[in-house]
């Protein structure tokens, strides 16, 4: 392919397609979202107020599920769905290693033991067959992790908890406003569980979620995400002595979100359709340029699965370029596009290894960590940025491919 000057990359020499700096993820805040805080700092409640219920009536009505409960952030979601499950010692859970460590930790707090099943080599989701290979008669749950923010395989993993008595989560931090066979995430599995951090597509600064068909187990969330503690007399083992009785019941945790950020997160919640519009145009844009390019891949598209994506993940195809996933990440950082490695495998971590896990465990996703980079993605990405994206990749790509 010639070169023409300009398609010389800023790291050989060239112009960087853009002089300020694009990050892979921002969140999006408007007057609404402003007006939502302010109303709720001049109101009685700074916590444990009216805006609490709203907002999980709120995740109820937007996931589909008859129950949510609102947590601190995604990590005590996942925590607290494990307490629900009922994980203890020696329960072993089975999780993907192509995820944010919490996945996994939240086993690790409950004293059992994470075992990572491999990934579809396509979606990068956990693949079925791999956690089936997984299963001994210490399994108890397993936490499906919609990665980007595209459904697992929710028809085979059921299947699976079902044949084998387990508890099915879906670790949805990346997958609010996505519908797996016509139906939200959120109302499908055992226990679904959020995260609304800012890279989010919703966000409150901090905050997490539970939604759950099941009256049993959101008792149970109920309970470990509010100190163990009920004032439900119907849940009491002793006669209340007084109005302000109230018992605890487990040991539980201080979960709650607060009032500030529930009121931000409804406004949020209010703009859902039109940030998961925008993120499926950009990635519209991104699979139809970059599938043009033989020196990367895209992430194959689930058909069940209508997905309001979180991150978008560029694969490199390691044969067609003279560089390796390092040097693309510095190429596409000289021309101001500031990417991120979504995700390291959670077994890699000295913490995983002092544990006694080793490389090797699953082969497909240690290949993908080697090969991808996540480029910007978020609602408040003008046209051009999104340009600015492709052209880069283009340069790079046709520079550096070879054939
Ligand atoms: C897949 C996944 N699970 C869990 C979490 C934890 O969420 P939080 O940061 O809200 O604790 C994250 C957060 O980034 C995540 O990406």
């Amino acid at each position: 392919m010639k070169k023409e000057a300009n398609e010389i990359p800023a790291i050989a020499g060239g112009t960087p397609v853009r002089e300020k700096k694009i990050f892979y993820g921002h969140q999006y805040l408007d007057e609404a979202d402003y007006r939502a805080v302010l109303d709720v700092l001049k109101s009685e409640s700074l916590t444990c107020g009216p805006k609490i219920g709203e907002l999980e009536e709120k995740l109820c009505r937007v996931t589909g599920a008859k129950y949510a409960v609102s947590v601190s952030n995604g990590t005590a979601a996942l925590h607290v769905a494990c307490l629900a499950a009922g994980i203890g010692p020696g329960d072993e859970v089975i999780t993907s290693p192509i995820t944010f460590a919490a996945s996994a930790n939240c086993v690790l707090y409950c004293q059992g033991r994470p075992v990572f099943a491999d990934i579809d080599d396509r979606t990068y989701n956990i693949d079925p067959e791999s956690v089936r290979s997984r299963i001994t008669e210490k399994t108890k749950a397993v936490i499906g992790v919609d990665y980007t923010g595209q459904s697992v395989n929710l028809k085979e993993l059921r299947k699976i908890c079902e044949e084998h008595h387990l508890t099915l989560i879906t670790d949805s931090a990346h997958s609010m406003g996505t519908i797996y066979d016509g139906k939200p995430t959120g109302s499908i599995a055992d226990m679904t569980t959020f995260s609304f951090h800012p890279v989010k597509t919703v966000t409150c600064g901090e905050g997490g979620a539970v939604t759950t068909n099941d009256e049993r187990l959101y008792q149970r969330l109920l309970l470990f995400s509010r100190h163990g503690i009920t004032r439900d007399r119907s849940l009491m083992e002793n006669e209340p002595d007084g109005p302000w009785y109230y018992e605890q019941l487990e040991l539980g945790y201080n979960y709650r979100l607060t009032e500030i950020q529930a009121a931000l997160l409804i406004s949020q919640l209010d703009k859902l359709d039109r940030f998961a519009a925008r993120r499926k145009e950009i990635v519209r844009r991104y699979n139809e340029a970059f599938s043009r390019i033989p020196q990367v891949r895209v992430q194959e598209e689930v058909e069940e699965s209508d997905t309001v994506r979180h991150l978008y993940i560029l694969r490199l195809v390691p044969k067609r370029l003279k560089i390796d996933r390092r040097e693309f990440f510095a190429a596409l950082e000289a021309e101001n596009i500031c990417c991120n490695v979504h995700y390291i495998p959670t077994y890699y971590f000295p913490y995983y290894r002092k544990l006694g896990y080793q490389k090797g465990l699953c082969p497909r996703a240690e290949k993908l960590y080697d090969e991808m980079l996540t480029l910007p993605l978020y609602y408040g990405m003008s046209d051009g940025d999104v340009e600015d994206v492709i052209r880069a990749v283009r340069r790079i790509a046709a520079y550096y491919g070879k054939d």
